[in-house]
């Protein structure tokens, strides 16, 4: 399991202004019309086998939601959760290093201003963020019922093809829907719960969740360069990669 210090995850919820969030249930519906209703992640199970997600039979010319059931109904795959990005810009991959990543690919990142003006709270609360010099991408997931958020690395790359290195790759998750569980795994696969509702961690390591909830849940990744007061408020300034 790679940490943060040696911690599976380091809980951010006194560090960020979470009594400030604003519901954003009403804002997700509105913006129906602007959602990937699939998510490209290859993931596997708590028990190691790899999970029967859209990625065994990826087609990146598959757009609509019409596309993504077809795919799902043909294939018996099922897209774990569905996406809507807040943001636009960089550089499509899905990894971005506060170090290494380029400044112009950081500073093409902006908040999205086609969505619904029901948003305008959440981009607002994200726009006075302090934690971070720079606010990188923003994307809401959003888990459907039944499903659980299964296992994966944000390389996507399984045991056998993995090779770690040091980085500055720096997020916080966050979640919105009360109940909703996430797990980092040691090196034994054992789950450890967060137990939080934000929080940071190595995701080179695997996380996910084996349980679900019978109904669609909400959360965030929100990505950027973490401010050097921040990181030392939350004990890992004294850290310049994140390794191990
Ligand atoms: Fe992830």
């Amino acid at each position: 399991m790679f940490t943060i210090d040696g911690k599976p995850y380091i809980n951010l919820d006194v560090h960020l202004p979470l009594h400030t969030l604003p519901n954003i249930v009403d804002a997700t519906i509105e913006s129906y019309n602007y959602i990937h209703q699939n998510t490209w992640q290859r993931t596997w199970q708590l028990n190691g086998e790899e999970y029967n997600c859209n990625w065994r039979h990826k087609d990146t010319s598959l757009k609509t939601a019409q596309d993504f059931f077809g795919l799902e109904l043909k294939n018996r795959t099922v897209a774990m959760m569905w996406i809507l990005d807040l943001t636009t810009g960089g550089y499509g991959g899905n990894l971005y290093d506060s170090l290494e990543t380029p400044k112009d690919v950081w500073d093409s990142i902006k908040l999205r201003t086609d969505l619904p003006s029901s948003w305008d709270p959440m981009m607002n609360w994200l726009s006075d963020l302090k934690c971070f010099n720079k606010l990188g991408r923003v994307s809401l997931l959003i888990t459907r019922p039944g499903i659980p958020t299964a296992y994966h690395r944000d390389t996507g790359k399984k045991d056998s093809e993995f090779v770690g290195h040091p980085h500055r790759q720096e997020f916080f998750w966050l979640n919105m829907t009360e109940g909703k569980d996430m797990y980092i795994l040691d090196d034994n696969r054992n789950p450890i719960k967060f137990e939080c509702r934000s929080a940071f961690f190595n995701h080179h390591s695997w996380h996910g969740s084996h349980t679900c909830l019978p109904f669609w849940a909400l959360s965030f990744k929100i990505e950027g360069i973490f401010s050097q007061k921040f990181r030392d408020e939350a004990g890992f300034g004294h850290l310049d990669y994140y390794y191990k």
